[in-house]
């Protein structure tokens, strides 16, 4: 089979046969196709889609292009989270602790930070030694001793996702609802699930902007789970913000930290807990919400979901005494303001260009060899709907370099509109799809 004939195929806008995904992901894994010709073909997918049928093709295709890990003799229910991808979205980082400490087992496979959204494991790896590189056994004894584990997709695990993903990255590639719905399942498949909670995110930070987008993902991706006998629910949930008020991946961590210890941003925290509540349902341990809510809440004030939390730092190799420390994180050298040019209230952000101004800073990649920064980022300080005057501070930038660029203080503030009558916040959790 030749590579150059499948891209063309995909670019005339047929579909592709089971033969010819499964020949290019093992191409993919085996490093006999160029990153060029891999890129090409991702560009055909996004401008021309693919059916349910390739959808689930490529999926399995990618689920199976390394081990497929076999937790069944690990006790209790092995059930995920996995989000679409967000501004500040730091939801696994407390939830996978959370739900692990009232005996759900969480082995969450996870990923970098795609395009203009965070990554779990580069937050993750803002805590000094920690390793999102685990041998599989390693990975799976985690799961049974703490009850969560994170690590990132590897050679051994789900390797034609991470080649793709680091594509899609800086190719412009990311926002196509096949290869969002590909990437994320093959590694769940892969790491051995009994059920799965998808946070779908909507809005101006996400990948699908809006509700009738989101829904078409959620769908295909509910559809492949059942398909695949996997129970699945799929919550859409509000991205016209950044999720709390970090955006960057230490300071994303401390506002985790906090969050831990019962004092985080309400939206975060309403989140959190709403996904809480159906990891908890599908793992069978608890079916009434206000309970599950209670276990939750419980499970924070006791401190029980923050001593799991330093069990999982300590058991990959980490410093948990950055929970108590938040000094030993990395720390930007310099902050500066971005301040309100009039009074008013918030009526929208431009939260992809949040998150854009943050991978400049140094937060994400432009380039895929790229290293990151992870003291950098912005503090949100005024959220939709919040009061203004002017020359009060709406954004903290903290940078490493001599001077922040005028260009990412121009496209921070171009990213508030400021409205002078009063604005309603849009609703949190938008629905949920079983
Ligand atoms: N998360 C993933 O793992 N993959 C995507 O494509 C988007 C979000």
């Amino acid at each position: 089979m030749l590579v150059q004939e499948i891209i063309k195929k995909k670019r005339d806008g047929s579909p592709l046969s089971a033969a010819e995904i499964r020949f290019t992901i093992a191409g993919c894994v085996q490093g006999t196709i160029p990153d060029y010709q891999l890129s090409a073909l991702l560009m055909a997918i996004l401008l021309k889609g693919m059916d349910g049928e390739e959808t689930a093709t490529l999926v399995d295709a990618m689920t199976h292009s390394g081990a497929v890990i076999d937790l069944r003799d690990v006790p209790g229910a092995k059930i995920d989270k996995h989000s679409t991808g967000g501004v500040g979205d730091k939801v696994s980082l407390v939830l996978a602790p959370l739900v692990a400490s009232l005996g759900v087992k969480v082995p969450m496979i996870s990923g970098r930070g795609l395009g203009h959204t965070g990554g779990t494991l580069d937050k993750l790896e803002s805590i000094p030694g920690f390793t999102i590189h685990q041998s599989l056994d390693a990975f799976k004894q985690i799961v049974r001793d703490v009850g969560c584990a994170i690590i990132g997709p590897t050679a051994e695990l789900a390797p034609a996702d991470q080649r793709l993903y680091e594509l899609r990255d800086v190719t412009g590639t990311v926002e196509s609802p096949p290869l969002i719905a590909a990437s994320i399942l093959s590694k769940k498949f892969a790491a051995g699930i009994d059920g799965l909670v998808m946070d779908i995110k909507v809005g101006s930070g996400a990948f699908r902007k809006s509700i009738a987008e989101a829904t078409v993902l959620a769908e295909l991706i509910l559809e492949i789970g059942k398909a695949a006998g996997k129970p699945m629910v799929a919550l859409l949930s509000d991205m016209n913000q950044p999720l709390g008020h970090a955006v960057g991946n230490a300071l994303e961590v401390e506002e985790v930290v906090a969050a831990l210890k019962g004092q985080g941003p309400a939206d975060l925290m309403e989140v959190t807990l709403e996904l809480g509540y159906h990891m908890l349902k599908l793992a069978n341990l608890a079916s009434d919400r206000r309970r599950s809510l209670e276990m939750l809440q419980d499970a924070i004030s006791s401190g029980k979901a923050l001593t799991k939390f330093a069990e999982m730092i300590r058991a990959q190799g980490g410093d948990s005494l950055v929970l108590e420390d938040l000094q030993r994180l990395s720390q930007a050298a310099h902050h500066a303001v971005v301040a309100a040019p009039q009074q008013g209230y918030i009526a929208s952000m431009d939260t992809e260009g949040l998150g854009m101004a943050a991978l400049m800073l140094g937060a994400g990649r432009q380039r895929k060899e790229e290293s990151i920064d992870p003291s950098v980022g912005l503090k949100i300080e005024k959220k939709l709907g919040d009061a203004v005057q002017p020359g009060e501070p709406l954004v903290e930038l903290y940078y490493n370099d001599k001077a922040v660029s005028s260009e990412i203080v121009t496209l921070v503030e171009r990213c508030f509109v400021i409205a002078l009558e009063p604005v309603q916040p849009p609703p949190l959790i938008i629905k949920t799809l079983y």
